[in-house]
């Protein structure tokens, strides 16, 4: 029976992130070692078999594959000042723009390292569950090499050589996330002030989001095609059902910017002739603004 392979890994940064994506390589086996700029995040980490470098150029010395993952782009720039990451496999898990990994990647480049970006999906607490979606752009040589790593932190997912896949992932990701959630709060909202129970509404909207979810795959093939179809409700249709939520708003005394926003991206695409078409034909003014 053949014995999982293990590879030594440093991680750079020890927050909330970092510490559980450290503590998920720890578990998987492999010789793990840590660094946090300030000291004192570590013992929990020691005491479970990581080992702890007192500098960031130490802790990069004593791996062929190195994650960051700290607040921002600059905070990885500063960390690795003065560590030599020639020959290294750089992964930055931090977030940031697709500008900023792509800037990175030559940054890193210069130094000898070769560079993965990445975008966690997830919570520190979901880390090393297999729900942890990971994106990671970059040489897919580089990635196939380590993707059994990579596989101890959640799902992996490598989206291709351009650097700034992952990012421009993630804050799509991130958008389409706060717009759920404004819109939930939204509707928590309504329902508390129409005397129903917050926690009432949720149940039946969880439902509603895994309906709306199964209409992605169809509406980004006509996103793709630029081509909008009226084959369950026209946008006319839609703007119909918007008054009533502006009105009902309105009534029980609430913010009506949520609603607004949302009508009048529909007003300005039904002045625009797009009346007759799908929905996703809002595409077209998210294209042109
Ligand atoms: N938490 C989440 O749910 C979540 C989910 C997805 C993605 N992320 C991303 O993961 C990254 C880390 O998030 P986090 O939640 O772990 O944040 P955090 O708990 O605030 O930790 C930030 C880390 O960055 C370090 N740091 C900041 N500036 C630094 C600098 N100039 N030099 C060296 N180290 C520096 C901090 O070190 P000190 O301890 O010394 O301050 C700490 O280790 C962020 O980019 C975040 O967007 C987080």
């Amino acid at each position: 029976m053949s014995t999982p392979t293990t590879t030594p890994v440093t991680v750079l940064g020890l927050g909330r992130m970092g510490a559980a994506l450290a503590a998920a390589l720890v578990r998987a086996g492999h010789p793990t070692t840590v660094w946090n700029r300030t000291p004192g995040k570590a013992a929990a980490l020691a005491a479970d078999g990581a080992t702890v470098a007192s500098t960031a150029a130490r802790a990069v010395a004593a791996s062929p594959l190195v994650i960051v993952c700290l607040s921002d782009y600059d905070a990885v720039r500063a960390a690795l000042a003065g560590a030599d990451v020639d020959g290294r496999v750089l992964v930055n898990l931090s977030s940031g723009t697709s500008e900023g990994a792509r800037e990175a990647a030559v940054w890193a480049g210069e130094l000898g390292a070769v560079y993965l970006d990445g975008a966690i999906l997830t919570v520190p607490a979901a880390i090393g569950d297999p729900s942890a979606q990971i994106l990671f752009s970059g040489p897919a040589e580089a990635y196939a090499a380590h993707e059994a790593v990579f596989g101890a932190l959640g799902t992996p997912v490598h989206l291709g050589a351009d650097h700034g896949l992952a990012s421009v992932h993630d804050v799509a990701l991130l958008g389409l996330m706060w717009s759920m959630l404004n819109g939930f709060l939204h509707g928590a909202a309504l329902a508390r002030a129409a005397g129903v129970p917050a926690a009432d509404f949720a149940a039946i909207a969880e439902r509603g989001v895994g309906t709306v979810a199964s209409w992605f795959a169809g509406y980004a093939g006509q996103v793709d095609e630029r081509s909008y179809p009226d084959d369950d409700a026209s946008l006319n249709t839609h703007l119909a059902a918007m008054d009533h939520l502006v009105h009902e708003t309105g009534a029980l005394g609430l913010d009506a910017g949520i609603p607004r926003h949302i009508k009048d991206l529909a007003d300005r695409a039904v002045a625009a002739g797009h009346g007759g078409e799908g929905y996703a034909v809002l595409a077209e003014l998210l294209f042109r603004s």
